[in-house]
């Protein structure tokens, strides 16, 4: 196991480019299941989930190679069964439940488990799946879903969940008649998803809404598609130029997508702009604590929560972070303790007092995006900072410490 040893208090100065979405690649990946030619993605990232991915979709009987970015996955014959194994290291397996039952109409996808940040049911996708038609069943730890031809149905959710959304947007592309989605997630990669299944022939209105309407047709074609950028690796960077008090521009940046990340930002005193290079983010003087509360897309992502939680740590006065998506998004607080921050938990509820410094030590990722919040903490406290299980991280950010190394810091990758 690897970890990451970063020697703190350099302010980061110089552009840095972001990658490929992960939470874009993974659906727009599944969603090739449902088509009958190869098909080519560019700009995917060379994340763990992706090979993962990947790995998944070789053992239903595609055929896929990923070189400097782009995917070629070209189908064969399908053996619609996702074994644990591989569902247990990625939950985003389960996306291609949704399109094995809408092409060959079976499938049996191991039951994803809990994971360190809640137990995230995938009720909602069921759910969905059986109103258009689909006979699902639990056995042996796996799902079991059957049906002779999927049929367009209204599906109302109980929330705006993210892959919930994906998954019965793909079947439904290929259902026979109408599906509308009532109460779909609005979520940039959503979106991303439906661009690429418009551009294979399906018929899809009103994403980016919370009314997606998806009129069924009876085959997709192949094409070749460029992934969104990563607004959740910008956001990190960005929170990097103001931990550090550097000054970053972030090229391939997506701007509208980070608005509600931008917004409190520059509440808590960063200077962030749009150039036609990218998104400049200088943080000229001490930042002051804000309130934040995550929420479906377009209000604050939980994805960036623990990171912004890193940046109130050093920032004047106190603010509260109350995360409404998941149960236990807070692990990375007993870790940001060790550096010397003020943070006390209640329920959902998190109360940062900001502190004038914050000391390395070693400390222990439990998820992505908390690793991501103890690599910021790093990069401004004062000595050593080692940041072990690096694997979270892996699964989520390209090469982090060569880009980091580029803007300066002085952060280095060790054997464990
Ligand atoms: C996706 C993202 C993840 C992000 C999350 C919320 C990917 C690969 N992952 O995860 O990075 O943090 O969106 O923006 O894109 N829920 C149910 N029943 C369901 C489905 C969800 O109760 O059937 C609950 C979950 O437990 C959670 C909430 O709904 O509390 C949101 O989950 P969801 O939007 O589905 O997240 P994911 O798609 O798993």
């Amino acid at each position: 196991m690897d970890k990451l040893i970063i020697e703190g208090g350099v302010p980061l100065t110089g552009s840095i480019e972001i990658s490929g979405s992960k939470n874009a690649a993974l659906p727009v990946l599944f969603a090739s299941i449902l088509v009958t030619e190869p098909v080519c993605f560019r700009n995917v990232p060379n994340l763990h989930d992706i090979h993962t991915t990947l790995k998944l979709l070789n053992m239903l009987g595609y055929s896929c190679a990923y070189r400097e970015r782009r995917v070629t996955v070209t189908p064969g014959d399908l053996l619609p069964e996702a074994p644990y194994d591989l569902v247990r290291t990625m939950r985003a397996s389960v996306l291609c439940l949704g399109p094995l039952l809408a092409r060959v109409g079976q499938a049996r996808v191991a039951f994803p488990g809990g994971c360190a940040i809640g137990t995230r049911p995938v009720d909602q996708h069921l759910k969905g799946l059986e109103l258009m038609g689909a006979n699902i069943e639990l056995k042996n730890g796996d799902i079991l879903g059957r049906c002779r031809k999927l049929k367009g149905a209204r599906i109302t959710l109980d929330m705006p969940t993210v892959g919930g959304t994906e998954n019965l947007l793909m079947a439904a592309t290929l259902a026979e008649g109408e599906t509308i989605l009532e109460n779909a997630a609005r979520e940039p990669e959503v979106v991303d998803l439906a661009n690429f299944l418009i551009a294979c022939g399906a018929h899809i209105e009103g994403h980016g809404t919370n009314r997606i309407r998806i009129a069924g047709t009876s085959g997709l074609h192949g094409v070749e598609y460029a992934v969104m950028p990563d607004r959740i690796e910008a956001g990190t960077f960005l929170v990097a130029a103001g931990i550090t008090g550097g000054e970053l521009l972030l090229r391939c940046c997506p701007v509208d997508e980070l608005e509600a990340v931008i917004l409190k930002l520059r509440d808590m005193g960063m200077d962030i702009s749009a150039t036609p290079d990218g998104m400049l983010a200088k943080c000229a003087h001490p930042l002051r604590c804000v309130d934040v509360t995550t929420k479906p897309y377009p209000g604050f992502p939980t994805d960036m929560q623990a990171q912004i939680m890193a940046l109130m740590c050093l920032a004047e006065g106190a603010g509260v972070v109350n995360e409404s998506i998941f149960e236990n998004r807070f692990m990375h607080v007993p870790e940001l303790m060790r550096m010397g921050s003020d943070i006390k938990i209640s329920g959902h509820t998190a109360m940062v007092r900001g502190v004038r410094h914050l000391t390395g030590a070693p400390v222990m990722a439990s998820d992505l995006r908390a690793s991501a919040s103890l690599v910021l903490a790093g990069l401004a406290a004062g000595g050593t900072t080692e940041v072990s299980r690096l694997y979270h991280l892996d699964r989520g950010y390209e090469r982090i410490e060569d880009k980091l190394t580029l803007v300066g810091a002085r952060i280095q990758r060790e054997k464990e």
